[in-house]
This record gives structure tokens, C-alpha cells and sequence, in this order.
């Protein structure tokens, strides 16, 4: 984290309230390198948490109320803890906060007032997890001053909760997951069905290659609907494939690839590729977990390219411009795999470049993609970090 963002949210909180902050937490974004939509069809997935960070600098206050200040959207919000509303004066942020801390008291957790600044530097709507960030910085908080005892998992479960129930967002486990538990230089290889995962180290300062994330500059648009109406067709699947393999089914975690060939066909057409990707994505991420594990970095870009076929054609989560984003990204020297990450429709690309062709693939991907859609993509290099903690 730059400590220039650091000391900038010291110094809100110092002005805002007259004195300095008891702590600072930090809480990462992440990049899905491969596993998509597949959390929460009980599957596996395989993020990395960034160097891009939600900040929370706070101090109890002995009262019954959360003060907080959005340095990014120059807002002001206080609510009372006995008496918690959604609030829809506000931009988004203040529900994000009011929702974590209700989940908290909610799951019987006893929470003290406290004083807030809040700013983030991860991209909003870019499919990089900002609202996940936002929940674990806060729950992170919470849990630390109040001596609440909670373990990493269990910030992850509570903050999926706030954005399932408070928020109305039916996100799977990923993004909070990898927020709270990232570790540094390496990805996480997530069972989303026991929440058990392992960590897999990256050596990016040594294998030559970097994590490169390209900003479509499209917002996600119809996320929330057509992310519900995915979550619906992979039930559609898992109910299709359990009457016809006589095998009770409990997520698409339970079919395997021989059980689509053998009973596919008769599944509608739709719902047989959405299947089909699910139960082909958790075995590129067995796969690609593999192949990072034996230093096969070749294969591990075929398996995302793969993934984004996968996407694109049977999910049906891409659209043009993170098309053209992947191909440009997949044709270029030094580039090993590319592929759209998060829940689609916008958002990102991520692609793992050879070092030494990084600058090269911004001074050509840029122009190149703008000439083909008219937008301006942004390039981040990411290095891998720890996930949710006090600075
Ligand atoms: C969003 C959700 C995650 C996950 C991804 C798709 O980021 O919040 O739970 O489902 O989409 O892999």
C-alpha cells in the first residue's frame, strides 16, 4: 500500500474528528486468475488479493453510534446502533457500513460506537471486488476493537451475508474470502463446498511473469439480473443431471464431465452449456493449480484461455470489448493465457505477461483496443498481497 494513501486517510480522520486514529485497516480487492462462477455452485475458484485496498482509519467513541466520512464521495454518515435502516440518501457506501455492523449485532456479536474515515483505491463496478474490500475493512474493524474473536472464514461468511442480505447482492464466497485470507505472493485455491483452501505461492518476483489486469472501462451493467439468472440456470442443471444420472445432486460441485457427455443432450440447450462450463471450469482450476505448482506457466495460460472460451460461449458472461480485450491480449509476445475475470458483462481482463513485455503490452493494448472500440482501457500491474489486517 502507497503510505501517502495512508497518511492521507490519517490526516481526514485528524480533521474530521480533532484527534488521530486508534488503528487503520486495510482490506484488498482481488483478481480471479480462473474459477468463474463457480463459487457458488460449490466449486472451486483461484483468486489473488491486490495491491489495491479499501482503508478504514477509526477510534471508538464510547457511544451508541457510528460516525463515518467518505473521502471519496466527500459524504458524511452516523446511525444508531440500537436502530439500524437502510439508508437511501446516501451513495452506496453508507449501506455497505450500516450493513456489516447490523449483520455483526445480528449474529450476536456486541458492538461499541465508533468514528470512521473510509477510502478506497479499488476500481468501482470493474469486477475487482470493491464492495467485498469494503465489507471485510469494516467487519475487520468491528472485530478488532470490540475483541469479537471472529476468525478469517467467519469475516468472509459474515460479510457475504451483509451483501446477500443487506445490500440484496447473492454473491457467492470468492470475493470476501480471498479479502480477508489472502496471502502475500501467492493465490488461493478455494473449495468454495468446505471452505478449506491452500495456498499456492506465485514467486512473481522470480518467475519472470506478471498478474496484468486490463480495465474494459465497461461498467457491469445487467450484473445483478443476469447473475441471478445464472445462479438459477446452474440449479436448473443440477436438477436436470440428478434425475437423469439417478444421483442425487446438491450443486454442479456433484456432476462430472462424463455425466454431461452421457446425459447432456437431453438437458435444454442452454442450461447444458451453463453446466458445462461450471463443471469444466473446476477442472481447469484442479488443473491450473497444478500446472503453476510444477512451474507449467505455458499450460496455466492455455487453461485461462480456455476459461474465457468457456465464458464466452456457454456462460455467456463476456461482451465485445473484453473480447477484443482477450484476443488482443492472447496475440501479443509474451503474453501466456488472458481472459475475462469476476462476474462479466464489463469489467476486467487479467493476463499473466512476461516481465520484460509489460511495457510493451500497455504502449500497444491500449491504443490498439481504443482504435477497435472507441474506450480507453487502464493497465494495472498487480503484485499478490496479504488480505484484511490492521497497517
Ligand atoms: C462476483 C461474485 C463472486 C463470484 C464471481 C464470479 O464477483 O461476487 O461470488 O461468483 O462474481 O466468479
Amino acid at each position: 500500500m502507497q503510505s501517502t494513501r495512508l497518511k492521507t486517510v490519517q490526516d481526514a480522520f485528524s480533521e474530521q474528528y480533532g484527534d488521530a486514529p486508534q488503528m487503520v485497516v486495510r482490506a484488498p480487492g482481488r483478481v480471479n486468475l480462473i474459477g468463474e462462477h463457480t463459487d457458488y455452485n460449490e466449486g472451486f475458484v483461484f483468486p489473488v488479493a491486490i495491491d489495491r485496498e479499501m482503508l478504514v482509519a477509526a477510534s471508538v467513541n464510547g457511544s451508541d453510534k457510528v460516525q463515518a466520512f467518505s473521502l471519496d464521495y466527500a459524504e458524511v454518515d452516523s446511525f444508531d446502533l440500537n436502530d439500524i435502516k437502510h439508508n437511501d440518501d446516501h451513495s452506496s457506501w453508507s449501506n455497505y457500513l450500516r450493513g456489516v455492523v447490523d449483520t455483526l449485532q445480528k449474529a450476536g456479536y456486541k458492538i461499541g460506537g465508533f468514528n470512521a474515515v473510509l477510502s478506497g483505491n479499488v476500481p468501482q463496478g470493474a469486477g475487482l471486488s470493491s464492495s467485498a474490500a469494503f465489507e471485510v475493512a469494516v467487519a475487520t474493524v468491528c472485530n478488532a476493537f470490540f475483541d469479537l474473536g471472529i476468525s478469517g472464514k467467519d469475516i468472509a461468511l459474515l460479510s457475504q451475508k451483509a451483501e446477500n442480505q443487506f445490500i440484496g447482492v447473492q454473491c457467492g464466497i470468492m470475493d470476501q474470502f480471498i479479502s480477508a485470507l489472502g496471502e502475500e505472493d501467492s493465490a488461493l485455491m478455494i473449495d468454495c463446498k468446505t471452505l478449506d483452501y491452500k495456498v499456492v505461492p506465485l514467486k512473481l518476483s522470480t518467475s519472470g511473469y506478471s498478474i496484468v489486469i486490463t480495465n474494459s472501462g465497461v461498467r457491469r451493467g445487467l450484473v445483478d439480473s443476469e447473475y441471478n439468472a445464472r445462479r438459477q440456470e446452474c440449479v436448473e442443471g443440477t436438477k436436470g443431471l440428478s434425475e437423469l444420472t439417478g444421483r442425487p445432486m446438491n450443486s454442479l460441485r456433484d456432476a462430472s464431465v462424463e455425466d454431461l457427455d452421457k446425459h447432456g443432450a437431453s438437458l435444454p440447450d442452454k442450461v447444458l452449456r451453463r453446466s458445462r462450463h461450471v463443471v469444466s471450469e473446476n477442472q481447469r482450476v484442479l488443473d491450473a493449480v497444478k500446472a503453476l505448482e510444477s512451474g507449467d506457466i505455458v499450460r496455466f495460460g492455455e487453461l485461462m484461455n480456455e476459461s474465457h472460451e468457456s465464458m464466452r460461449d456457454d456462460f455467456e458472461i463476456s461482451c465485445s470489448e473484453i473480447n477484443t480485450l482477450v484476443e488482443l491480449s492472447q496475440k501479443f509476445k509474451g503474453v501466456a493465457g488472458a481472459r475475462l475475470t469476476g462476474a462479466g458483462f464489463g469489467g476486467c481482463t487479467v493476463a499473466i505477461v512476461a516481465n520484460d513485455q509489460v511495457d510493451n503490452f500497455k504502449e500497444v493494448l491500449i491504443p490498439e483496443y481504443e482504435k477497435l472500440t472507441g474506450r480507453k482501457a487502464e493497465v494495472y500491474v498487480c503484485s499478490a498481497t496479504a488480505g484484511a489486517g490492521p497497517q
